[in-house]
């Protein structure tokens, strides 16, 4: 091993500890050139300078993340999960309801508001496809609240904008004229330059676009979230693919204390032989890669058990 293998393995023990990422899923030439580029845009010659300010200096350490995190997404990524989601939203809504006309829920329904997570949003499309199902489900925009977190600021920066190029869809057509987005030419964009093809871009239209609340935030990180009340849907997805086995049970624990009980956990469809946590079963719908955290935890049953029949 040489000098510079031995300063690029601190790189990625760093990246290991403080990020979760596990340099083999991304690859060691793809951390090699995120630090020449780190040490260009810190007119460093030395890979030991270099490795002595990533320790010291937040600002070189974030701007490394930047280059190694995969913000790959897209709006309505695995159509199954929100067709799932739209579905189990709609079963609740109605259970509740008809509690509601039974008199047995005497306050406000406790589907309102319904608290979705997206955790490693990345540029946005998958918060905003949240509340656009929600929204075609039928719910106002007050019966739900959605945060959405990511590591990376300038993900976060293009997600709070809300404007996607058609891209974003990928092979899924989007009619223009839809309701949540205005398609137009953004402002500034030089239409007059001989050769230049004029770009249309989707302006996602602002009452959905406000209505996720970004925040920056690193999954390992024990106190993420602390001061939120726990969600009933959460989702997490192609992000635990990118972690070592350390990271993935500190980000598994970190789901549990999120998600309520009876909630909905959606992962990636890589990710489901990752998860292995008892009190969660896999919603039987293909393509779906969801699970429901139990009402009562498995390890709590035989207690409740004994305790009911010593009422009876
Ligand atoms: C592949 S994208 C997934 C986006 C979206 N969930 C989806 O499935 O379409 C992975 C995201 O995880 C974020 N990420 C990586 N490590 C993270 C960490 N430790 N804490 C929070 N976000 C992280 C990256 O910035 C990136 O935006």
């Amino acid at each position: 091993m040489d000098y510079s293998e031995i300063i690029q393995n601190e790189v990625e023990t760093l990246l290991r500890q403080r990020i979760g990422l596990n340099s083999e899923s991304i690859g060691a030439q793809a951390i090699l050139r995120a630090v020449k580029k780190g040490m260009r845009q810190g007119k460093m010659q030395e890979l030991t300078d270099y490795l002595a300010s990533l320790r010291t200096s937040p600002a070189l350490f974030d701007a490394l993340v930047e280059s190694v995190v995969i913000p790959e997404t897209s709006f309505f990524r695995n159509r199954a999960a929100f067709v799932f989601l739209r579905q189990w939203v709609a079963n609740k809504v109605a259970s509740e309801v008809a509690s509601e006309v039974a008199g047995e829920v005497a306050s406000k329904p406790a589907h309102r508001p319904l608290r979705v997570l997206s955790l490693a949003c990345s540029t946005g499309e998958e918060p905003f496809s949240i509340a656009i199902t929600l929204l075609e489900e039928g719910l106002t925009l007050d019966d739900f609240h959605i945060d959405a977190v990511d590591i990376s600021a300038s993900a976060l920066k293009k997600a709070q904008e809300g404007i996607y190029s058609p891209y974003a869809f990928r092979r899924q057509t989007y009619r223009s004229g839809d309701k949540y987005f205005d398609l137009r030419v953004p402002e500034g964009a030089n239409t007059h330059r001989k050769g230049s093809r004029i770009t249309q871009r989707y302006f996602l239209i602002d009452s959905v676009r406000q209505k996720v609340s970004f925040h920056q935030g690193n999954v390992l990180d024990p106190m993420l979230l602390e001061d939120h009340l726990p969600y009933d849907v959460v989702f997490c997805r192609n992000l635990l693919i990118y972690f070592d086995q350390a990271a993935r049970d500190r980000t598994i624990t970190l789901l549990d204390r999120l998600l309520k009980p009876g909630g909905l956990l959606f992962v990636g469809y890589a990710e489901t032989e990752l998860i292995n946590i008892a009190n969660y079963q896999l919603v039987p719908y293909p393509q779906t890669f969801a699970y429901q955290k139990q009402l009562v935890p498995l390890v709590g049953l035989e207690k409740a058990k004994t305790s009911c029949l010593q009422e009876v």
